[in-house]
């Protein structure tokens, strides 16, 4: 929900919303972050004098709040695994493509309201097949054939190393620090993006806002808060480029999806060619379907 260098100082606080719950955290003087459900803030005052009431019976209804690679992530199950549990070879694998990771700061924040469902938007995330028809400059910058991916329960990884220095992207310094690009992705919808160049971590939420909507809510973590010219380089081709390139992708599969005509497809599965394979997209269904049929 934001960066912990943003709450540095007790008393500084964000509130955000998680589909319908408004969150509210904040750094207490004893310097834990907490989160809470706002709750009823309203009407404390009125209720000195009355008989049996205690205001402190009705406190904050307590998050759980966690942090990871210098991010704030608040969870509504208390029963969940930890985090850090469940992220561990993924942050390892980050860490190593982009050394200073945790203490990136926030440089630019971007929204985009998309017309798909916020499934689709998580399908695209986890197959690069699409890469080679979607995305031409981006395969100019990366080497496919470099290409690496491994999966843990909730976690997954695509990686690839630069190819060109001088692509149609963005230009990459041979004095840049990161050499290996590395897209991951947290169940259930985040995925962080590494990208070849100066330390860098793009965060991109794909919030969901009704059957056929989402919201595209995506972070960009630098050196400092300015960008540099060559971090704009990459700011302007992911916002421009990239973003708008999958954007598209999304709502043309949501309209195939609402077709008459379709039901349902099959999953492409080849794990010697994994540039083409859609096992991760098989992985995050299946965890969609266990976490409905627990819920029912
Ligand atoms: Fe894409």
């Amino acid at each position: 929900m934001g960066a912990v260098h943003q709450l540095a100082k007790p008393g500084e606080f964000l509130i955000t919303t998680i589909i319908d719950q408004e969150i509210f955290i904040t750094r207490g003087e004893d310097s834990v972050l907490r989160a809470f459900y706002p709750g009823d803030f309203h009407g404390v005052r009125g209720v000195k004098g009355i008989e049996h009431f205690n205001p402190s019976d009705f406190g904050l209804v307590s998050v759980r709040v966690e942090t990871l690679i210098g991010l704030i992530f608040v969870n509504l199950d208390a029963n969940a695994d930890a985090l850090t549990d469940i992220s561990e070879s993924m942050v390892k694998d980050m860490r190593a493509s982009c050394p200073g990771l945790d203490d990136l700061v926030l440089s630019r924040k971007y929204e985009l309201q998309t017309a798909a469902n916020w499934k689709t938007l998580v399908d695209n995330n986890l197959e690069s097949y699409h890469s080679a028809v979607a995305h031409p400059s981006l395969m100019g910058l990366l080497d496919y054939s470099t290409f690496e991916v491994w999966e843990d329960r909730f976690t997954t990884c695509h990686a690839m190393t630069n190819s060109n220095p001088d692509n149609p992207a963005y230009k990459v310094g041979a004095e840049d620090s990161v050499k290996r690009a590395i897209y991951t992705w947290l169940w259930p919808n985040t995925a962080f993006f590494i990208a070849p160049g100066p330390k860098n971590l793009g965060v991109f939420q794909m919030i969901p806002t009704g059957p056929e909507s989402s919201l595209q809510r995506w972070e960009f973590y630098f050196e400092s808060e300015q960008p540099s010219e060559s971090e704009q380089a990459y700011l302007d081709w992911t916002i421009n480029t990239l973003i708008p390139e999958d954007t598209a992708l999304y709502e043309s599969v949501q309209h195939g999806l609402r077709s008459q005509g379709y039901s349902q497809g099959r999953f492409v599965i080849n794990r010697n060619r994994p540039e083409w394979s859609e096992h991760h997209v098989h992985r995050f269904q299946k965890l969609v379907h266990d976490a409905i049929v627990t819920a029912c």
